[in-house]
């Protein structure tokens, strides 16, 4: 057993713990971490139908549970309002518990219901999708969805401990499981140029899902992401790197209404951020291209399908309901693992650069 990852935040820290066989050990966790607390888990329906199967390589969960249907259309006030009043009915008190089990969808809404429940109670985030455990459950945001947009609504309420099971990644599809690399190989451009050639490397092993190869990436990605929200809580500044990728990324979800899976809106994002800091005189020329690289063995998108105009982007970029007041910016790469930081963590971009890089991928 490996030492869990520590998370530190503004009012303690939380254990990340990444291990083949992890869920197996929830009950202990919780007595550790909710001891003496009335337990309820709330659950993607699909995953604790696997759970109680015995196919994420644990005995059934013998608990409380709470159920909502799988997906992005879960995350909304009302399955929170629901979720809650459910609680509410069954008469859990201040001595709540909860646990969290699914993917992002899951860790954002039972965060949220953890963070509002009775002015708060705590939960052990239990990731089952690569999303969630390399990014989603670490970090302390949660939310819901409004018509307006995505995670308009939400608090940053921090798990008490995250237990990440490889595992249980074998029952993942193949589009969420390649989805999630797309952030790995993020992180490995933001922070780590070891852990890019390493991905280089063990391309092969990633995708035939082999447990030593995903253990090490989610715990490397998990280190990287810890390291940067440690000290940057409320993104007020490095925690923006994250957003690599993610300018062009948002605007590629918008353009075709989420019609493109976020890991391969992120994996098209990146290889045109990247262009564009090449283009920019940021990085060296040729990043973009090892960056793509990569990306295409693990099975990930490096050019739209179906062609887009630049100028969709822009527009999509410029209206981004976050920007509303602030002007477009870009968290852009000087080298592998080293952020420009040059004028801050992110940076605004000339629109030419923009549309020119853009083509990289339209
Ligand atoms: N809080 C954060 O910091 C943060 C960061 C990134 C993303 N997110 C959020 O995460 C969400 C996306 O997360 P996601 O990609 O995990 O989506 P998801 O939770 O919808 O899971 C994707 C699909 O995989 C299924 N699934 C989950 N685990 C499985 C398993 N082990 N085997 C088989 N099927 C399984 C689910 O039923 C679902 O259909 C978005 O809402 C996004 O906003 C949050
Ligand atoms: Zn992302």
């Amino acid at each position: 057993m490996s030492p869990p990852i520590v998370v530190s935040h503004a009012l303690g820290s939380y254990p990340v713990v990444v291990e083949p066989g992890a869920l197996g050990r929830l009950e202990t966790v919780a007595e550790e971490r909710l001891a003496g607390r009335r337990l309820a888990m709330i659950a993607d329906a699909a995953v604790y139908e696997l759970l109680q199967a015995g196919r994420l390589g644990r005995a059934p969960w013998p608990g409380a549970a709470l159920l909502f249907p799988p997906g992005e259309t879960s995350k909304t006030r009302e399955r929170w309002a629901a979720l809650t009043d459910a609680l509410l009915a069954d008469g859990y008190g201040r001595d709540t518990g909860l646990v969290a089990l699914g993917g992002g969808v899951a860790g954002d809404l039972a965060g949220f219901v953890a963070a509002t429940y009775l002015r708060g109670v705590p939960y052990i985030q239990a990731p089952t999708t690569l999303l969630a455990m390399l990014d989603a459950s670490v970090g302390g945001k949660t939310g819901v969805d409004a018509p307006q947009g995505k995670n308009l609504v939400g608090a940053f309420h921090p798990p008490v401990a995250v237990l990440a099971d490889p595992a249980a990644l074998a029952t993942l599809a193949e589009r969420d499981y390649r989805g999630g690399m797309a952030e790995a190989v993020k992180h490995g451009l933001i922070a780590d140029e070891n852990y890019f050639t390493w991905m280089e490397r063990e391309a092969d092993a990633l995708l035939r899902r082999d447990p030593a190869a995903l253990t090490r990436l989610v715990r490397r990605s998990v280190e990287i992401k810890a390291d940067v929200v440690s000290g940057d809580e409320r993104e007020a500044g490095r925690r923006a790197i994250l957003n690599a990728g993610h300018t062009v990324a948002h605007a590629l979800e918008r353009v075709t209404a989420f019609g493109i899976p976020h890991g391969e809106a992120v994996a098209l994002g990146l290889v045109a951020e990247c262009a564009l800091a090449e283009r920019m005189g940021l990085a060296p020329a040729g990043l973009g291209q090892r960056v793509a690289g990569l990306l295409a063995r693990l099975g990930l998108p490096t050019r739209l399908v179906s062609p887009l105009s630049p100028e969709r982007l822009i527009e999509a970029m410029a209206s981004d309901k976050k920007n509303l007041r602030a002007r477009v910016r870009f968290a852009l790469p000087r080298a592998l693992g080293v952020m420009d930081t040059d004028a801050g963590w992110t940076r605004e971009a000339p629109a030419a650069d923009v549309r020119e890089a853009l083509t990289a991928i339209t």
